[in-house]
């Protein structure tokens, strides 16, 4: 089942379409997302568990452009990040990665049921990064993403087959 509202704008589609039809976006048109579609990206950030339910992190959504282009410069010269109108970095407590990568896979997805691109981050100067965000030292940076309107339709990357991710009872 796909949804779509009057200006042909997909908003929201089956699951597993959603799930399928993810890809890593590298590059964006300028389009600004609507803050309507941002508030239901933080509802569905702030749904995803975490150990003990206490949230451990917080998520620093970047628009402004001056402080946008500082952080693509930081993220190893990935010059499509500048086109990006929104870059998250994502901050948690130490030793609390996988609690974060639930909250930003819910991030991804859902931006994905709003008809959005986006593209996680893992290659980029973590202490710039720090300083330029005024993230606190008792924080971990363990991951970026950017978010925006996908200017290009990449294919499915080939996935291994099945037997060599599954196994039943032993490793
Ligand atoms: C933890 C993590 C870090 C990543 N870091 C980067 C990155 O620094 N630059 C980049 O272009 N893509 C990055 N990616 C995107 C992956 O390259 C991409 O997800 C993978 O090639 C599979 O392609 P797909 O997402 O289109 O299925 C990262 C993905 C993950 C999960």
């Amino acid at each position: 089942m796909i949804i779509v509202c009057e200006k042909g704008v997909v908003i929201s589609m089956d699951f597993t379409k959603v799930v399928l039809s993810r890809r890593a976006i590298r590059n964006y048109k300028t389009d600004p997302v609507p803050e309507e579609i941002l508030q239901r990206l933080y509802e569905a950030m702030n749904a995803a568990p975490s150990g003990n339910n206490h949230q451990p992190y917080r998520f620093i959504f970047v628009r402004k452009d001056d402080i946008r282009k500082e952080l693509a410069l930081r993220a190893c010269h990935q010059d499509f990040l500048l086109n990006a109108p929104i870059l998250v970095a994502a901050c948690c407590e130490k030793d609390r990665a996988f609690d974060t990568a639930i909250a930003m896979e819910h991030l991804i997805l859902s931006a994905t049921n709003e008809g959005l691109g986006s593209c996680l981050i893992g290659w980029f100067e973590r202490e710039i990064v720090r300083e330029i965000l005024n993230i606190p030292h008792n924080h971990e940076i363990p991951i970026l993403a950017s978010i925006g309107y996908a200017a290009e339709s990449p294919e499915a990357k080939p996935r291994k087959p099945l037997n060599e991710l599954i196994s039943y009872d032993r490793f």
